[in-house]
């Protein structure tokens, strides 16, 4: 009888055990998340039969309209996170404003950003979509939260990572001490170690980007894109590749390198620093991706580093293999190689 290898929950224990002293309600917390995922795994691959395709008909705080799975996604978590003990506050893309913890609900210290469903325009085309997740220990003295709990730059988040609904249903997580991948069961309902250890390879062929935004970009970064496309024989052939959910696009550079590029519409008025947040989007994929050997920057800056001044805050991003990374940061401050 084959052993069905290490589950999610085995590897969360190995890892708490290397990280001496901790409580276990680091691993309590992470273990909730797991079955928050699930639960919506279940609901987005059986979405085509039930009653959960389309809109809701409301407007979310990004002034988006509001599909169910994305209402579905954010209640599940919600309500299953609000219950883990270990939370002091919770912030989803989702809800203009911070979650408190239920009053009767036993609080804790730690505080989780997410992004309950990425990649919601794709849902109904049965294209890829996921969860992503940022976990940061909460830093005010009093009872309940301050902004200052949320507001936290990258570097100090615990963990992140993201669940990927595809073909097959993915957990991919770090907390700081490397990455690793998990894939669905769903004959045992376990998430199992498909991947350990993930390093992004130092360069890649792949860019991905929305090409159609191109008048609303600077000079220097038509620059750098006119270079990628250039026929050269001393530079590589690169491939444009864009599935236009972010957690599908950088699982795809995580696993094969390249580069991944939301870069600022600064002469659209509705995107002028791009259109991803950096709270539950790019802060937790720049953890990710750092911790594989890869890079994520703003294009002047290193991602983790951006001092957050506000809970939806949207920046460029910029993440994937390193020298990709650095040879597009060049060519966006002007100084191309
Ligand atoms: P969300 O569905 O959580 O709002 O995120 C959508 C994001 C991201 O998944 C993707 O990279 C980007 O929107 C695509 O934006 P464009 O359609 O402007 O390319
Ligand atoms: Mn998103
Ligand atoms: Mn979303």
């Amino acid at each position: 009888m084959s052993d069905i290898g290490v589950t999610v929950t085995q590897h969360l224990l190995s890892q708490q055990q290397e990280h001496g002293g901790a409580t276990g309600a680091f691993t309590r917390l992470l273990n909730e998340l797991i079955l928050s995922a699930k639960i919506i795994s279940r609901e987005v691959t059986k979405a085509g039969l039930v009653d959960i395709l389309g809109f809701t008909g409301a407007k979310n705080v990004q002034d988006e309209m509001v599909q169910k799975l994305d209402e579905f996604a954010h209640d599940t978590i919600v309500r299953r996170m609000a219950q883990s003990r270990h939370l002091c506050v919770m912030g989803s893309e989702e809800d203009a404003d911070p979650i408190e913890i239920p009053p009767q609900a036993e609080t804790g210290d730690y505080v989780l950003l997410f992004d309950p469903l990425d990649g919601s325009s794709n849902i109904d085309a049965n294209v890829s979509i996921g969860t992503i997740f940022s976990i940061l220990r909460k830093q005010s003295t009093c009872l309940g939260y301050r902004m200052e709990d949320l507001l936290q730059p990258g570097y100090r988040q615990v963990a992140a990572g993201y669940f990927l609904y595809g073909s097959s249903t993915m957990m991919v997580y770090t907390t700081g001490n490397g990455v690793s991948g998990f894939t669905l069961d769903p004959s045992v309902g376990e998430f199992l170690l498909s991947h350990p250890n993930i390093r992004i390879p130092e360069r890649g062929k792949i860019f991905s980007a929305n090409l159609g935004y191109w008048d609303y970009w600077d000079q220097e970064v038509q620059n750098y894109f006119r270079y990628l496309q250039r026929p050269d024989d001393t530079k590589p052939v690169y491939s444009c590749r864009y599935i236009g959910s972010l957690v599908a696009d950088f699982h795809r550079t995580l696993l094969y390198g390249g580069v991944f590029l939301y870069p600022a519409d600064h002469k659209d008025p509705r995107k002028p620093h791009g259109k991803l947040r950096l709270l539950y989007e790019c802060s937790p994929l720049a953890m990710v991706c750092e911790q594989a050997g890869g890079a994520a920057s703003t294009g002047h800056g290193r991602i983790l580093d951006v001092e957050p001044d506000e809970l939806h805050q949207r920046v460029p991003l910029i993440i994937g293999s390193a020298e990709e990374v650095k040879l597009a940061e060049r060519y966006f401050s002007g100084q191309p190689n």
